[in-house]
C-alpha cells in the first residue's frame, strides 16, 4: 500500500490514462479526487471507489478548459481531504487530424488552454499544499512534445509546452522538496485513441498500424500508464525531478 493515507488529485480521472492513475493509486491505498467535464462517469467511477473503501474517493465536475472555474474547484478539491500529496494534470483533448492552414487561431487558444494552461493553474493552486507534504506533481504529456506529429501542429505544441512547464517548475520547487515530472505516452488504447481513430476512413486498421508502431506490438494499457505515475509519485523515484519519461513501447527507437 505505496499510497496510504495519502491523496491524489487527477485531472480528467474519468476515462482513459486518468481512470488508469486513479485505480492504480486506489488500489494503493490512496483517497482520489477526480476533476472531470463529465461528471457523470466521474460520479460513478468514485461511487465505485467509495462502495470498495468508505470515504476513499470525490468527483467535482470541471471544465479544465474554464480556468476560473479549474481555480474554483481545485480549492475545493484540495480542501475535501485536507492535504494533497499528487496532482496528476492528465486531463486533455486530441482534434482530428487538420493541416495547419485549415486551422483557426481561436482553436488553437482553446486547445493551449485545456491541455496546457489547465496544466499550469491546477499546479499554481496546489504550491501551498503541496509544498506542506513534499509531494509531487505528473504532467501527462505525449511523445509528440520532442517527436511532433504531422497535421497536429497545434496538439504537439501544447505537449510541448507541458514539458517545457514540467522542467522549469522542478527547478523551482527543488528547494521545497517537490519534484514535478512528466510522462510522455505514444499510443495508449483510451476512449480518445479510438475517437481518433474513428475519424479516420479505416478505424479498425488504423488502430492495428498504430499497435504496430510499438516495437512491443501493441498500445499501451491506461493502468501501465497509471504505475509510472505512482513511481514518479512515490520514493522509489525519489531522485527524478523535471524529467519527461519516455512511455513508447520502444516506438522511438530504431528510426
Ligand atoms: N491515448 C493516448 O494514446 C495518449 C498519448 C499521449 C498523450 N495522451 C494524453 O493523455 C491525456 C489523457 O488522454 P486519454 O487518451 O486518456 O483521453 P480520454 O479522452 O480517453 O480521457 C480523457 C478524460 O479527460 C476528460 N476531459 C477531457 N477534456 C476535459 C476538460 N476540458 N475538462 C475536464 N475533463 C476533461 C474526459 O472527460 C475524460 O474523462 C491527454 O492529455 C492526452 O493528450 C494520450
Amino acid at each position: 500500500m505505496r499510497f496510504e493515507n495519502k491523496v491524489v488529485i487527477v485531472t480528467g480521472g474519468a476515462k482513459g490514462i486518468g481512470l488508469g492513475c486513479v485505480e492504480v493509486f486506489h488500489d494503493e491505498g490512496a483517497k482520489v479526487i477526480i476533476l472531470d467535464r463529465d461528471h457523470r462517469s466521474a460520479e460513478e467511477v468514485a461511487g465505485g471507489l467509495n462502495h470498495k473503501r468508505r470515504n476513499s474517493a470525490a468527483a467535482y465536475a470541471c471544465d479544465v478548459g474554464d480556468l476560473t472555474q479549474l481555480s474554483n474547484t481545485m480549492a475545493l478539491a484540495i480542501n475535501h481531504f485536507d492535504r494533497v500529496d499528487c496532482l496528476i494534470n492528465n486531463a486533455g483533448v486530441h482534434p482530428p487530424d487538420t493541416p495547419i492552414e485549415k486551422t483557426n487561431a481561436d482553436e488553437v487558444v482553446d486547445l493551449l488552454k485545456i491541455n496546457f494552461v489547465s496544466t499550469y493553474v491546477a499546479s499554481m493552486a496546489v504550491i501551498d499544499s503541496i509544498k506542506r507534504t513534499q509531494g509531487t506533481i505528473v504532467n501527462i504529456s505525449s511523445m509528440t512534445a520532442v517527436l511532433g506529429q504531422k497535421n497536429s501542429c497545434a496538439y504537439a505544441a501544447t505537449k510541448g509546452a507541458q514539458l517545457s512547464f514540467t522542467k522549469a517548475l522542478a527547478l523551482e520547487l527543488a528547494p521545497f522538496g517537490v519534484r514535478v515530472n512528466a510522462v510522455l505516452p505514444s499510443n495508449v488504447d483510451t476512449p480518445l485513441m479510438r475517437a481518433w481513430a474513428s475519424s479516420l476512413a479505416d478505424p479498425q486498421s488504423a488502430l492495428q498500424r498504430i499497435a504496430e508502431l510499438q516495437p512491443l506490438g501493441r498500445m499501451a494499457s491506461p493502468r501501465e500508464m497509471g504505475s509510472i505515475c505512482l513511481f514518479l509519485a512515490t520514493t522509489d523515484s525519489s531522485f527524478i525531478t523535471g524529467q519527461g519519461i519516455i512511455a513508447d513501447g520502444g516506438a522511438s527507437l530504431d528510426y
